[in-house]
C-alpha cells in the first residue's frame, strides 16, 4: 500500500475571534491535517469588545488584547499569514485567489470575514479626526487623537457609540451623541431599556440628539471641525466617531454564488449552499426552523458556529441551538442581553436600585430578558432560555422569586 496522499489545508478567510475558533476547534475536533489562517489585517486575531472601552481609557494594551501569543499557532499546527487578502474564490477548482494573484487548493473553506462598519454618505465623511470603530488600527487612531480633542461628536446611538460616548465623558470631553432614530439601541434592546440608557447617558453629562440626520461634516484643512446638521445645526467637533451600524462582509460568498439573504445562508452548522464551503460569525445569516435567516454580531454567535463548523468539517454534526447573548458596558452599567425582544406582548421588570432586569414574553412565552448589573438574572435567562421553563410574567415581577424554581417542563 502507498502512502495516502496528502490533502490540501483546510483554508479559513478571516482571522478574527471566529476565524481562530474554527482553526483551534478543528485541532479539539481531533482534525490531524493543515490548517491555514488567513487574515487581511496586520495583527494576530484580537479580542474586538476591548477597542470601544478600555483600549481607548488606556486601561488596555494593544498587547493584551490578543487572543492568543504567537507560540500559541506553531504548538497547534495553525499556519497565520496575516496581512493577506483573498481577492476571489474559485469552488469548482477548490481554490480561492488571493489579491497578488497567488492560488491555494483548500480541501474544505471557512468564510469568517466578518462585517465593515457601515460608510457615512455625507460631504467631509472622509476627512481627518473622522473614525469608525471596527479595527485595532481604528482604536489606535481614534486613542491618538483623544487625548487632545474637547469636542467629541458620536453618530450613532448603538452600542459601539454609547460605549464610545461614554469613554469620551469620563475623559473628561464634551459629547454629543446624534441618533437617527428616536430610541437608543434600537436595533437590539426595547423600549424601556433605551430610556434607562437614555438618563444614564444624560446624567453623566451626554447631549442625546434624536430624530435627527447628518447632513454633513464642516471640514478646515482637511480636518473635520463639526457636525452639520440636516435642521442647519452646526455641532463642532474635532473628533467624530461613526457608529451607525455594520454590513455583513459578503463579497467573496456572492462572487462565487452562494445563496445570500443579509449575510451568507448557512444551517446551525455553518454550511452554506455550496459543499466544501461554510461560513461563521458576523458574516453569516442563520436559517431558522421557521425559514427565516438571523445574522447575529457578537462574540458568542463568532464562537459557538466556529466550534459547530469544525465539528461539521471533522463529524459528527453539533449544530449551534443556544439562546443569542450579547452585552455592552457603558459606565459603570452592564448590560447583559438573553434572548430576542423583538416581537414581545407583554415586558415586567426587577428591580433594586440601580439594577434592573426586563424580562420580554410573548404569547405567555419568556423570549429574552435585558439585565442592567444583575448578572445572576442574566446567567439564569442563559438557562431559563436554553430548554423548557414555567416561568410566567409574575413570577418574573415577583424579586423575591427564585428563577432557578422556573427551570422545570411544564406539567402536562
Ligand atoms: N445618523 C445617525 N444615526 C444613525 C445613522 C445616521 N446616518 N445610521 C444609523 N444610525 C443609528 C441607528 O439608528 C442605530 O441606533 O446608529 C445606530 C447603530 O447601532 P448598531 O446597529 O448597534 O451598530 P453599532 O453600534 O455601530 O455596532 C456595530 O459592533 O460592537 C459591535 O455589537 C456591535 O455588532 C455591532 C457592531
Amino acid at each position: 500500500m502507498g502512502a495516502s496522499p496528502v490533502l490540501p489545508p483546510v483554508i479559513v478567510v478571516g482571522a478574527g475571534q471566529g476565524g481562530l475558533q474554527v482553526a483551534e476547534s478543528l485541532r479539539s475536533e481531533g482534525f490531524s491535517g493543515d490548517i491555514l489562517l488567513l487574515g487581511a489585517e496586520h495583527h494576530a486575531p484580537y479580542h474586538r469588545p476591548p477597542l470601544s472601552k478600555g483600549l481607548l481609557l488606556g486601561e488596555t494594551t494593544a498587547g493584551q488584547v490578543l487572543i492568543r501569543q504567537p507560540a500559541v499557532f506553531d504548538k497547534k499546527g495553525i499556519t497565520l499569514r496575516t496581512g493577506t487578502r483573498v481577492a476571489g474564490l474559485d469552488p469548482a477548482a477548490r481554490q480561492i485567489v488571493l489579491e497578488t494573484g497567488e492560488r491555494l487548493e483548500y480541501q474544505a473553506l471557512v468564510l469568517a470575514t466578518g462585517a465593515r462598519p457601515r460608510r457615512l454618505p455625507v460631504p467631509g465623511a472622509d476627512a481627518r479626526g473622522v473614525h469608525s470603530i471596527r479595527t485595532l488600527d481604528d482604536a489606535q487612531a481614534i486613542g491618538a487623537e483623544l487625548a487632545a480633542a474637547e469636542n467629541v461628536v458620536v453618530i450613532g446611538g448603538g452600542f459601539i457609540g454609547l460605549e464610545m460616548a461614554a469613554v469620551a465623558r469620563k475623559l473628561g470631553k464634551a459629547v454629543t451623541v446624534v441618533e437617527a432614530a428616536d430610541r437608543l439601541m434600537a436595533r437590539v434592546v426595547a423600549p424601556p431599556v433605551s430610556d434607562h440608557y437614555r438618563a444614564l447617558h444624560e446624567g453623566h453629562g451626554v447631549t442625546i440628539l434624536f430624530g435627527t440626520a447628518v447632513a454633513g461634516i464642516a471640514v478646515e484643512d482637511g480636518t473635520a471641525r463639526g457636525v452639520r446638521c440636516a435642521d442647519g445645526t452646526m455641532l463642532p467637533a474635532d473628533l467624530v466617531v461613526l457608529g451607525i451600524g455594520v454590513e455583513p462582509e459578503t463579497v467573496l460568498a456572492e462572487g462565487a454564488g452562494l445563496v445570500c439573504d443579509r449575510g451568507v445562508v448557512v444551517d446551525g452548522c455553518g454550511r452554506t449552499s455550496h459543499p466544501d464551503i461554510y461560513a461563521i460569525g458576523d458574516c453569516a445569516a442563520r436559517r431558522l426552523p421557521d425559514g427565516q435567516c438571523q445574522r447575529l454580531e457578537s462574540v458568542q454567535n463568532a464562537v459557538e458556529l466556529g466550534k459547530a463548523c469544525a465539528a461539521a468539517i471533522v463529524g459528527p454534526d453539533k449544530p449551534f441551538i443556544a439562546a443569542p447573548w450579547f452585552w455592552s458596558d457603558q459606565y459603570d452599567a452592564k448590560l447583559q442581553m438573553v434572548g430576542l425582544s423583538a416581537g414581545h406582548d407583554t415586558v415586567v421588570a426587577r428591580q433594586d436600585g440601580a439594577t434592573c432586569s426586563w424580562f420580554y414574553f410573548k404569547d405567555g412565552r419568556l423570549i429574552a430578558i435585558d439585565s442592567v448589573n444583575r448578572p445572576a438574572d442574566h446567567m439564569a435567562g442563559r438557562k431559563l432560555l436554553a430548554g423548557p421553563n414555567v416561568l410566567t410574567p409574575e413570577m418574573a415581577a415577583d424579586g423575591a422569586y427564585p428563577l432557578k424554581d422556573a427551570m422545570t417542563a411544564p406539567v402536562a
